[in-house]
């Protein structure tokens, strides 16, 4: 398909009207003197436009530089690179490691190309899902080069810029269609998953995500219009719920964040990023993740701890006797959380939890 090619920043310093683009994704090469291909079509300028204001300030950075220091020197992997805020300080940090971005969405690989371009053949960026993370670093083995991987960082969610960009759908602050793909390039939108999805299925996910006694009518308002905008879906929420049983926030907070959940895939993405992460990061090297709600959040606590513990569960009172063997040391039992001087600087970083874990020598 055109424009699966990855990114690789040059040498050159590029801005990204000198990079060409006909397509989602081909920002290709290394070239320094690419000319601004003819081609574009409205939508690849505009997406260049958006790269070119990406905004979002990386959250908890202080702590995750920390959690990255004195890794020995190797390939770090940036999960989410979003605009590429945490990479560049990690990659200051770590000046003879390399760094793989993944991301599945072509406007913020766009941003951390351009961001990024100063650090030359030490970074690679890739599009794809942090799902398929063995299939990337064995598509990478070229860049990775038999080093080892010492950080694997996964700072979950959306990016700023993907909520303040109306056109895509994330958010029910402003009248849009109701698309919520991080990868606009595959997958349903939200509205085309709401045709498919039941009621019952439907009630199942929202409660998942916190939605409790309207969770059912909230699902059959939505089915039943079969909403394709955000403010059609709004108003769904808003006739099954009766305003006097509104909570604080707003009332579709919860049935936003679910659908963003199911039509991204999120679950499996973290179940199968965490598991490959564990499998391969090298000895003495970490793996950082930062969850935005609760439900990730317990799912990074659980996996981490199976691994501090290699799944045993004998009482802590007999000592383990079936011959569990832990593979990852945790940072601690709680998560880190922001400041109040960091939640001042940046609202973003109130719902955020950071849990890490280094891996044992086998
Ligand atoms: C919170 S932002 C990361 C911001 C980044 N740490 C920074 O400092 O700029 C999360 C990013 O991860 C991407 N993302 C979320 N889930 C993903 C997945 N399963 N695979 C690849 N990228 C994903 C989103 O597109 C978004 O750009």
């Amino acid at each position: 398909m055109k424009g699966m090619n990855s990114i690789r920043t040059g040498t050159a310093l590029m801005t990204m009207r000198s990079l060409a683009i006909d397509t989602d994704e081909d920002i290709s090469s290394t070239r320094p003197n690419c000319r601004l291909v003819s081609t574009h079509s409205p939508a690849s300028i505009e997406r260049l436009q958006m790269a070119n204001n990406f905004e979002h300030t990386p959250v908890l950075a202080s702590e995750v530089v920390d959690l990255f220091a004195d890794l020995p020197v190797g390939v770090l992997v940036d999960a989410t690179l979003g605009g590429g805020g945490h990479a560049e300080l990690l990659l200051d940090a770590a000046p003879e490691s390399r760094l793989i971005g993944i991301d599945r969405d072509v406007v913020a690989r766009h941003a951390a190309g351009e961001r990024l371009a100063r650090f030359g053949e030490r970074v690679r960026i890739v599009p794809g899902t942090f799902g398929d993370l063995v299939g990337i670093l064995e598509r990478e083995s070229g860049f990775v080069n038999g080093a080892p991987i010492v950080g694997i960082l996964a700072d979950l969610g959306v990016s700023s810029p993907q909520l303040d960009d109306a056109a895509r759908g994330f958010s029910f602050r402003s009248d849009a269609p109701l698309d919520m793909r991080m990868d606009q390039t595959s997958g349903m939108t939200a509205a085309e998953f709401l045709l498919e999805v039941d009621a019952q299925e439907l009630t199942r996910l929202l409660r998942e995500h916190g939605e409790g006694r309207f969770a059912g009518a909230i699902s059959r308002s939505i089915i039943s219009s079969a909403p394709r905008t955000t403010s059609e879906l709004v108003a769904a929420v808003e006739r099954a719920v009766p305003p006097a049983a509104r909570r604080r926030g707003h009332v579709a907070t919860r049935v936003f964040q679910a659908l963003r959940v199911s039509v991204n895939d999120e679950e499996s993405q973290l179940d199968s990023m965490l598991e490959s992460a564990i499998a391969h990061v090298s000895a003495g090297g970490v793996v950082v993740v930062i969850s935005y709600h609760s439900g990730e959040d317990k799912v990074v606590k659980k996996v981490f701890a199976t691994a501090a513990t290699g799944g045993c569960t004998c009482p802590s009172e007999l000592g383990c006797v079936c011959g569990a063997v832990p593979i990852m040391r945790v940072l601690k039992a709680s998560a880190v959380l922001a400041t109040s001087d960091e939640i001042e600087r940046n609202p973003r970083s109130r719902s955020a939890r950071l849990r890490a874990a280094w891996k044992l020598s086998a």
